[in-house]
């Protein structure tokens, strides 16, 4: 049987059979603006109100924005403990130690980072300690790798990583407007276990959809499904 932790996202856990299988990896994908950190950041909140510890790492924004932003959304954030919030820079060669630090210093049952694509497409190696060059070539056939399978092997191993925590996680993926597939590294998407992908449809009759492409261990309903934010947080309109 499979163990599911639930997003408490109202109207989303039907969709998935109850919940996000747990362990497992999730991308969260979408153009800027479609709401990626919001739905991860009301779901890391609904977790830890559950009683299940929830750590948001944000490459973009610090703790306070994100408090204010959970307010807007109804949340009583002073009422919930469990939930961690940490903004870290992702050129910080320590980066991948933090994330881990931080995971196993709060327990953390889910894991967000947002954003992936800041770790994944970001200048520097991350964690010089695991990521060596030498290292990334011991793991794999020897023959000489190009800087596209280097990046390559380096997105595995950060997900392997973010895999090992054993937590539940979920990365936002930012993708630009027109391009084809759910991440900008395109390797994410066959390395998760589920996508989730936010729309935003703009214009005067403005509304939102997502839709659950893939998902293993999961016979997720296929449809196009509308959802709002507002005062009552993220909610999807599933018709049944
Ligand atoms: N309090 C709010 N009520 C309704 N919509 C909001 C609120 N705060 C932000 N939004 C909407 O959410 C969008 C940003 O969501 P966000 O999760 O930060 O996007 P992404 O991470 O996908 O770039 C904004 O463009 C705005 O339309
Ligand atoms: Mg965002």
């Amino acid at each position: 049987m499979v163990l599911r932790i639930s997003t408490g996202i109202k109207g989303f856990d039907k969709l998935i059979e109850g919940g996000l299988p747990k362990g497992s990896l999730t991308l969260v994908s979408g153009n800027p603006g479609t709401c990626k950190s919001i739905f991860c950041l009301q779901t890391a909140y609904n977790v830890a109100s559950s009683g299940v510890p929830a750590l948001f790492v944000s490459f973009e924004q610090d703790e306070e924005n994100l408090s204010e932003q959970l307010n807007q959304l109804g949340a009583k954030i002073g009422k919930v403990k469990g939930l961690k919030i940490i903004r870290l820079e992702p050129e910080d060669p320590q980066v991948m130690t933090k994330i881990l630090n931080a995971a196993k210093d709060v327990k953390a049952g889910l894991v967000v980072v947002d954003s992936i694509a800041s770790l994944t497409s970001g200048p520097s190696k991350p964690d010089g300690q695991n990521y060596t060059t030498a290292q990334i070539l011991d793991s794999v056939i020897p023959v000489p790798l190009d800087a596209e399978s280097l990046n390559r092997m380096k997105v595995k191993l950060i997900l392997d990583t973010i895999r090992q925590t054993g937590a539940t996680a979920l990365l936002t993926s930012e993708i630009i407007r027109g391009q084809e597939g759910y991440s900008r590294d395109t390797l994410s998407e066959f390395l998760c276990d589920t996508i989730v992908v936010l729309h935003s449809v703009e214009g005067e009759d403005a509304y939102r959809t997502l839709n659950i492409p893939k998902m293993r261990l999961t016979k997720q309903k296929m449809g196009i499904y509308s959802f709002e934010v507002g005062k009552k947080g993220f909610i999807v309109k599933s018709s049944e």
